[in-house]
């Protein structure tokens, strides 16, 4: 298999938030390996800025003990590390004084790319758009990346935006949804566009619902501070959900480029019908004896945010109306999983008769872990004794199948940090998706607030509240087993 790997110029990326839990966790590890891939040419410079003074020195070493932390052993070569720092600077500065500035206008060099990462909590992404101009070190070909949450309301995703456009096109702009940097997010692209069988059957006519599942295990203890003002609509559905959603119902794009996809996927949103409150579940988990409940990790003994979300939605449209999309996300559930399911509707005329318990054709697609697919279809039970259906799974997990290639998956913010160098936005979210995600949440949210809706509570390692397989059965279908 030959694989075609798009150069990368050589640039300066500028991490403000350079010492942060994100740069050291995902941003410069990710680096590091894409590095240690030989992808990074050799006038590549990483340049760390935030509050705390410290030499390059310093900061090297502290880059050097994050990769230590962050990176799986076997990819730590001593020599290629130390390559890799000396890569690295580091400039003290003040997002919001003048501290610093000069220093970034010197050392950052204007031949080559320039983008600037703003890991920094969103109240800073105006203060740093403008010294970036005034200061002279922004120019017109320049990228700026920045992360979620992008707002939490239309209103605070209209003003971010206004803010940015001030002083950068759209172009220039790389707002990340780190679930469109995972490897099988874009595999569901190429599944349904790269082959023939699948799109003719993806409508409401062949498709009876589509689940969509992000579990995880883990709950918010040391995140509690932010995650009780957002709680897991905020967090989780309107930015990575509701990216999977558009990217399982969109139509297919003209071309796989920036604002052929990203057109598709705006329609999708603006096609959502308003969600009814019987048709969302909210979940928050419980204190069982062995572990702390949501509220004790969130320090807020009155807290009605939710850590679990279940929810019915109906995309209006030709193709899928009559469909629904279950989607749900929790914290503290059972396993760690992502997978989006699109479940087929069974065959028009049984030949072989009534057939107990048939499930009929699934596509399971698995983002994490154990990255996959399986579709299961119908075949005849093995032995005499009459026709007897059975279903099995046509299994393809990625790491059997592409061996090494397959195993090598890299980080979502690897790719992504990768696409913004090479100047390629696909995966990045637009300004009007976002703002369009926000004016479909923001109603939802409201409900909730207004009449003060109490999450119903959850045992911590179960599937989530009773209610949301109530949701499910209400319709006649069942959600799929939380399972790694
Ligand atoms: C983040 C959320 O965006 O995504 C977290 O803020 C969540 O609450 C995380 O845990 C999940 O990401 P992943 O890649 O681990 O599935």
């Amino acid at each position: 298999m030959v694989s075609r790997v798009i150069p990368v110029e050589p640039f300066d990326l500028v991490i403000f938030g350079g010492t942060g839990d994100l740069a050291r966790r995902k941003i410069l590890p990710g680096l590091y390996r894409r590095f240690l891939a030989g992808q990074m040419p050799a006038e590549a410079r990483i340049i760390g800025a935030a509050r705390s003074e410290m030499s390059d020195d310093d900061y090297r070493a502290s880059i050097r003990a994050a990769i230590g932390e962050f990176v799986a052993k076997p990819k730590q070569d001593a020599a290629t590390i130390a390559a890799f720092l000396e890569r690295l600077r580091y400039v003290a500065i003040d997002a919001t004084g003048d501290a610093g500035w000069d220093r970034l206008q010197e050392i950052t060099r204007k031949d080559v790319i320039q983008a600037f990462y703003f890991s920094v909590a969103p109240t800073l992404f105006g203060p740093l758009a403008e010294r970036l101009h005034q200061k002279g070190i922004a120019c017109e070909t320049c990228r700026i990346v920045v992360e979620k949450p992008f707002g939490r309301d239309l209103a605070s995703a209209r003003a971010l935006n206004a803010t940015l456009a001030e002083h950068f096109h759209e172009r220039q702009i790389y707002r990340i949804d780190h679930y469109l940097g995972k490897e099988t997010v874009q595999n569901l692209m190429a599944v349904r566009f790269g082959n023939i069988l699948f799109e003719p059957l993806w409508n409401a006519q062949y498709v009876d619902h589509i689940q969509i599942t992000v579990a995880e295990t883990v709950g918010v203890g040391g995140r509690g501070a932010y995650y009780d003002k957002a709680g897991a609509m905020r967090d989780m559905v309107q930015n990575h959900l509701m990216q999977l959603l558009c990217l399982i119902a969109m139509e297919p794009p003209a071309r796989f480029d920036p604002d052929a996809v990203r057109d598709e996927k705006v329609k999708v949103i603006r096609a959502l019908d308003p969600v009814a409150p019987e048709e969302i579940v909210r979940g928050q988990y419980q204190a069982n004896g062995r572990e702390p409940g949501y509220r004790e990790d969130a320090e807020n003994p009155e807290s009605l945010t939710e850590s679990f979300v279940a929810l019915r939605l109906h995309v209006s449209n030709w193709r899928w109306k009559g469909t629904p999309f279950y989607l749900r996300t929790g914290k503290k559930l059972k396993a760690r999983t992502s997978e989006i399911a699109v479940v087929f509707k069974d065959p028009p005329h049984s030949i072989f008769g009534p057939q107990e318990n048939r499930r009929g054709n699934v596509l399971a697609i698995k983002l994490q872990p154990n990255e996959g697919m399986t579709l299961r279809v119908t075949i005849k039970e093995p032995g005499p004794g009459g026709m007897r259906l059975v279903e099995v799974p046509l299994d393809m997990s990625f790491a059997e199948a592409l061996g090494p290639n397959g195993t090598d998956i890299p980080d979502a913010y690897e790719r992504l940090v990768m696409d913004v160098i090479r100047g390629n936005q696909t995966l990045f979210m637009r300004g009007d998706e976002v703002e369009a995600a926000w004016a479909w949440a923001d109603p939802v949210i409201a409900g909730w607030e207004e009449r003060g809706d109490r999450p119903f509570p959850y045992d911590p390692g179960s599937s989530g509240p009773e209610e949301a397989q109530i949701l499910m059965h209400r319709d006649g279908r069942r959600w799929r087993e939380i399972r790694e």
